[in-house]
């Protein structure tokens, strides 16, 4: 056994590798979903949290200001909450639960470009406070500008 037979032996382990993870990677096909927050929001945080447990990939963009995103994606100020996702081309706009992005996802309604969960309601992913759970809406925007409830929470 010589040098040249172990650096070939090494190289074709490292590709090896490389196709391995690259493949991997691939598998994954759940589009990455940019997070847009505040620096020092904590409930963003465990929106955060609450999303990626149920399987999405985050990146986090701190912001200290907000306007210019929610004005970008036509986030009126009546729709608006703390953080700003975009995932897929879709924006999602406060503590709206994992699985009905994944229901967005998968339905895909004509016409829509987001869903939000206005406000900041007590007991949504990532605003746990006790035991208490405020019901709200979780509604899904137009690309008119028309909001319909997507999903209701109790
Ligand atoms: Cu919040
Ligand atoms: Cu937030």
């Amino acid at each position: 056994m010589n040098i040249s037979f172990i650096q070939r032996t090494l190289i074709s382990l490292i590709l090896l590798l490389m196709a391995v993870v690259v493949t991997a990677g691939n598998q994954t096909d759940k589009p990455e979903m940019v997070v847009y927050k505040s620096p020092t929001c904590g409930c963003c945080g465990n929106w955060i949290k609450h999303v990626d447990a149920a399987g999405f990939k985050t990146s986090v963009q701190n912001l200290p200001n907000l306007d210019a995103i929610k004005q970008k994606y036509g986030i009126d100020r009546k729709l608006q909450s703390c953080h700003t996702a975009i995932i897929d081309g879709y924006f999602v706009e406060g503590h709206v639960p994992a699985d009905v992005i994944q229901r967005l996802l998968r339905e895909r309604p004509d016409g829509a470009v987001g869903l939000t969960a206005p406000g900041m309601p007590i007991g949504s992913p990532g605003m746990e406070m006790g035991a208490r759970k405020d019901p709200y809406d979780v509604l899904l925007v137009m690309n008119n500008g028309d909001t319909r409830v997507y999903q209701h929470i109790e």
